[in-house]
């Protein structure tokens, strides 16, 4: 990365970001069927986004948006000007699904798998998650700070402003407890905005797993123990729940997800990732905002999401493509499929240790495009309004409409489709959040 990340932005009232050869607004509801390829594009002239105390203003032809300040009786010397130098703004993307807090890594992994053991076999021998859990439980403070924070840096700088972030890495009362206390500092901190999910049910820890009715046993305590430890704190939103043959059943996450609901949080879930374990038909069933992975759905499990969205109450489809790609799967999602049906799709990073270290959401959508056959703008919807949408947000960030909070990427590409299209580049060249500009890429 060759920017730094600038924690409390550059201040001012107001930002004038002119001199942009595109834009893609987003504006509007949530992108299902057709309209996922809808960025609502704006092209071929002299284009500006006007930012006011933190959000949108105006965005469209320069001499429309100079007039609407002006209109709107705003001091025009108090909007400081941003040059986009012929770049393309999109809205700050939004990164709906990440275990961003961890210690170590597990490249080692690799090797394993690839002389033919699965990644539930890895986990199975206590490995896999099992080997993050024992390295966060025995992290400082400071050393899962600073590896939030080193990452953070390195979403922002691929245009990420916005993150969900869950725990899942503790297991415990004590770890989840501090998992999410330390995303909300680092949410408090800047520059990227976090949104907190507890996931004590990412896998049965070592305590439990090896005596019998140990995930049941291990189920009863998330319920009894550490839901109403989280919830009584206020330091969640979500919870969330690794629904998978051979991790938890639909029914013991069933059981997880209702008493979180009870407890006041909304909803999401690791779905049918490595096989159809009715994951999606239970995301459906409890109303999630968001059914994630979904690499293998049954079809009855699409048909139940395709009904969420045509009842008006979408369960977002967030597909993690980057996962299946690591973890050599050679089968995807079935994108095309879910659009379709009229299901909305969000792309997330997944970012975590095991399966996805990755913190670029362009990247992501690259493989969105090549593997999962999505045009770019339907990634595009997928990792802004769609994601904003599964995360509860969508009247709040994910386009840049008037009113919203300004959360801006200029690329240094002129058009759209070339954000995928450069695989793997350093394309974010300047990032606006909350009408700041928090990042700027040195020349
Ligand atoms: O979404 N599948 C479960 N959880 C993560 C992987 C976590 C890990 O392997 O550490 C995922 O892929
Ligand atoms: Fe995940």
């Amino acid at each position: 990365m060759s920017g730094e990340p600038r924690p409390n932005g550059t201040a001012g009232r107001g930002l004038l970001v002119e001199g942009a050869s595109g834009i893609a607004t987003m504006a509007g509801p949530i992108r299902r069927g057709g309209a996922q390829g809808n960025a609502d594009l704006i092209s071929g002239g002299a284009l500006a986004v006007a930012c006011w105390e933190g959000r949108i203003l105006a965005v469209g032809w320069s001499d429309e948006v100079h007039r609407q300040i002006v209109a709107e009786g705003l001091p025009l010397d108090e909007f400081r000007r941003l040059d986009a130098h012929g770049g393309f703004i999109t809205p700050g993307l939004v990164d709906a699904h990440t275990h961003l807090l961890f210690a170590g890594t597990r490249e080692g992994e690799w090797q394993v798998r690839a002389r033919g053991a699965g990644y539930l076999d890895v986990l199975a021998t206590g490995g896999g998650i099992l080997s993050t859990v024992a390295a966060t439980r025995a992290a400082s403070d400071e050393e899962l700070l600073a590896g939030g924070r080193a990452r953070l840096a390195q979403m922002l700088a691929n245009g990420t402003t916005t993150a969900e972030a869950k725990s899942g890495y503790g297991l415990d009362v004590a770890t989840e407890i501090r998992l999410l206390d330390l995303i909300g500092r680092l949410d408090r901190e800047g520059p990227v905005g976090l949104i907190p999910t507890f996931l004590g049910a990412h896998a049965v820890p070592a305590e439990y797993r090896d005596r019998p009715g140990g995930t049941d046993e291990y189920v009863a305590h998330v319920v009894r123990d550490q839901l109403p430890a989280v919830a009584r704190q206020g330091i969640a939103l979500f919870c969330d729940v690794f629904c998978e043959q051979g991790v938890f059943s639909a029914d013991q996450s069933r059981r997880i997800l209702h008493a979180a609901a009870d407890h006041g949080l909304a909803l999401r879930i690791h779905a049918d990732e490595l096989a159809p374990s009715g994951g999606a038909e239970l995301a459906a069933e409890l109303g999630c905002l968001s059914a994630d992975h979904l690499a293998a759905p049954s079809e009855a499990g699409i048909e139940a999401l395709a009904r969420t969205a045509q009842a008006g109450h979408p369960v977002v489809a967030t597909l993690l493509p980057a996962t299946s790609w690591f973890l050599g799967k050679h089968h995807f999602a079935p994108a095309r499929r879910f659009i379709d049906a009229g299901v909305p799709v969000a792309l997330a990073t997944d970012l975590n240790p095991g399966t996805s270290p990755t913190l670029s959401l362009p990247l992501v959508m690259s493989i969105g495009c090549v593997e999962l056959g999505l045009t770019p703008a339907e990634a595009l919807s997928a990792v802004t309004i769609n994601a904003a949408h599964a995360l509860g947000l969508g009247a709040e960030i994910g386009s840049i409409e008037p009113g919203k909070q300004a959360d801006l990427v200029v690329w240094g590409v002129p058009t759209l489709e070339q954000i995928p299209y450069w695989l793997g580049a350093d394309l974010a060249r300047t990032i606006v959040r909350r009408g700041r500009v928090v990042f700027e890429r040195r020349a």
